[in-house]
């Protein structure tokens, strides 16, 4: 799997930035499911993209509502 994944470009010119977007994703994304329901706002609308450099998508509309039984765990510097 690894050794085809090019979303970060490859070889002597690939991405410096994947390993802080890996991180961040990393963090971002299990953060926003723990603490969020996430519904779509119209399970009919259509999603359409468009690709050129990005990747453009329209269509993806959801609700998001904080979750009710998340705790707020305080927050810890990166070296406790
Ligand atoms: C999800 C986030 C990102 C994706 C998908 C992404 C993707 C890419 C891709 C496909 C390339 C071209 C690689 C190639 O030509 O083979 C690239 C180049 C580059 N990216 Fe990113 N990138 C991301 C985030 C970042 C971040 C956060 C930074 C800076 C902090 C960054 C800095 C750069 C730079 C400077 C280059 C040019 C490298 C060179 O030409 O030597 N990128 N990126």
């Amino acid at each position: 799997m690894h050794r085809f994944f090019f979303a970060f470009g490859s070889g002597a010119r690939s991405c410096i930035g994947r390993n802080i977007s890996w991180m961040e994703m990393s963090k971002l994304i299990p953060t926003l499911f723990m603490r969020y329901d996430l519904t779509l706002a119209d399970a009919n609308a259509e999603l359409t993209e468009k690709c050129w450099w990005f990747v453009i998508q329209k269509g993806l509309y959801v609700n998001v509502r904080r979750r009710q039984e998340t705790k707020e765990v305080p927050r810890r510097a990166w070296f406790d």
